[in-house]
């Protein structure tokens, strides 16, 4: 790769049982031994950090990275590579992810009782959501194995990611999702990049069984989260995060959680960069489901976090529409070590809040509109105070579901469900399109009156 990169003790990652802390080979995905889900450890950087480089030449290193014009430096996650597992640079499948904008959102933050919010938007990756993170580096591991095959089962955008992936490297791919429970946009990103795509007459967790016997049977390499190569790719958004804040931690990262892979990621960035110094004290991390989609909300209230019992899920916010997930243990590790805490939203507070984001000029599907929603209850809760500095991470692109945000402007997006009654309170910030006779004076007209 680099002059940094190259293979030595200090660079080799391992791949170890989150539960027995047994080793495992490079391309399992759960512990022989205990079944539980293995996560990639770097047992060279105790003794002399990642390449041998400490925190200050490697915040200098990677910044220096964003003035080449080579594909893997250019990459937001890439130019990370010293903290990520080696793969080499001809193996390496990038489309530039990474590499995202934080905005500040003051309306949003006056909504929500506090004085300094900020979004890192994922949602403006390549394939317009954060999953293109970790599919670059799961995806470049896939092709260094040899694998033919990947695949996924999917709430869209696992799937939309994983097809561009698995196209730009030369492998092919078998997406499998809900049918009828994933947004259009979604579903036809899969079929533009040209993944074999199956509809399957379930939900995702149901997706999810199907796929796991598939590849005990066939040669097929399972690019969804509990892939642990994913969540490494994934980890480099809270290294970038830092790196934007100028290394200053904010006080709370809110995520949203669906199969809890994404607040398992940051939450490991985190604690490494703790590890290696590159911050001293590490911010609280808070994961939000929706109430039709809360397992995890459950097992912390009704046992304590002792185990999870899985539902059956139903949100609006398809992307989140989760029942059983997957790295529940990682996501409770992270909330315990960081002081952080989890929360449930309603389907009307969802899109409220994915209003809120939109009218910032910013946007994000409903899934990634959960963490304003939550963070406005934790304020009430006062678990937020209003002068803390809390960083929202928005997952998806506002144009990953069109067909919600056009719903909610129409004012038809909760007919015929029991949040009827709830969407009135909605109405203020509906802004429906208008259809006007083709005349000046129309036009003039409804300038006035929006002026008033
Ligand atoms: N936000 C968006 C936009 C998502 O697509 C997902 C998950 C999440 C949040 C939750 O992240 O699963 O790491 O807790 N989408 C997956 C998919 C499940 O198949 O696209 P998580």
């Amino acid at each position: 790769m680099t002059e940094h990169a190259t293979k030595t003790e200090v660079s080799v990652s391992q791949l170890r049982c989150i539960g027995c802390g047994r080793t495992a080979l490079p391309d399992r995905f759960r512990c022989e031994t205990c079944r539980d889900l293995l996560e990639i450890t770097y047992p060279g950087w105790d003794a002399r950090g990642p390449y041998g480089l400490d925190a200050a030449s490697l915040k200098k290193l990677w910044l220096d990275r964003r003035s080449s014009f080579k594909p893997i430096d250019q990459s937001g996650v890439w130019r990370f590579r010293e903290i990520l597992p080696e793969i080499s640079e001809d193996k390496v499948i990038t489309i530039r992810e990474g590499n995202t904008p934080i905005y500040e959102l003051p309306r949003c933050a006056q909504s929500a009782g506090i004085k300094y919010l900020f979004a890192k938007h994922q949602g403006m990756n390549p394939t317009g959501s954060f999953k293109d993170t970790g599919m670059t580096t799961a995806a470049s591991f896939a092709r260094a194995a040899g694998y033919k095959w990947v695949a996924c089962a999917s709430t869209g955008n696992t799937s939309a990611s994983m097809a561009a992936y698995a196209s730009r490297g030369g492998l092919r791919s078998l997406v499998l999702i809900p049918d009828g429970k994933i947004s259009w946009g979604k579903l036809s990103q899969s079929l533009d990049y040209g993944a074999i795509t199956c509809q399957l007459k379930s939900d995702f967790d149901g997706c999810v069984r199907v796929l796991n016997e598939v590849i005990e049977r066939m040669p097929v390499y399972l690019l969804n989260s509990v892939n642990p190569y994913r969540v490494e790719g994934q980890k480099t958004a809270a290294f970038e995060l830092l790196e934007q804040r100028g290394w200053e931690p904010p006080d709370h990262i809110i995520v949203p959680g669906g199969n809890l892979a994404n607040s398992s990621a940051i939450g490991k960035a985190l604690r490494e960069m703790k590890q290696l110094g590159f911050i001293s004290r590490v911010p609280k991390v808070s994961v939000i489901q929706a109430e039709g989609a809360n397992p995890l909300v459950r097992s912390v209230r009704e046992n304590g976090g002792e185990k999870l019992v899985p539902v059956h899920a139903e949100t609006m916010a398809t992307a989140i529409r989760i029942g059983n997930p997957a790295s529940w243990k990682k996501a409770l590790r992270v909330i315990r070590e960081t002081d952080g805490t989890v929360e449930q939203v309603s389907e009307g507070e969802i899109a409220l809040a994915k209003a809120e984001i939109g009218a910032e000029g910013v946007g994000c599907e409903p899934a990634s509109a959960v963490t304003l929603a939550g963070l406005k209850k934790l304020v009430r809760q006062g678990f937020v105070a209003p002068n803390e500095t809390v960083v929202l991470v928005l997952t998806g692109h506002t144009l990953k579901d069109a067909d919600f945000t056009l719903k909610f402007h129409r004012g038809d997006l909760f007919n015929g469900t029991s949040f009827e009654a709830e969407s009135n309170s909605l109405k203020p910030y509906q802004r429906s399109p208008l259809v006007l006779e083709p005349s000046v004076d129309a036009v003039i007209d409804l300038l006035q009156s929006a002026e008033s």
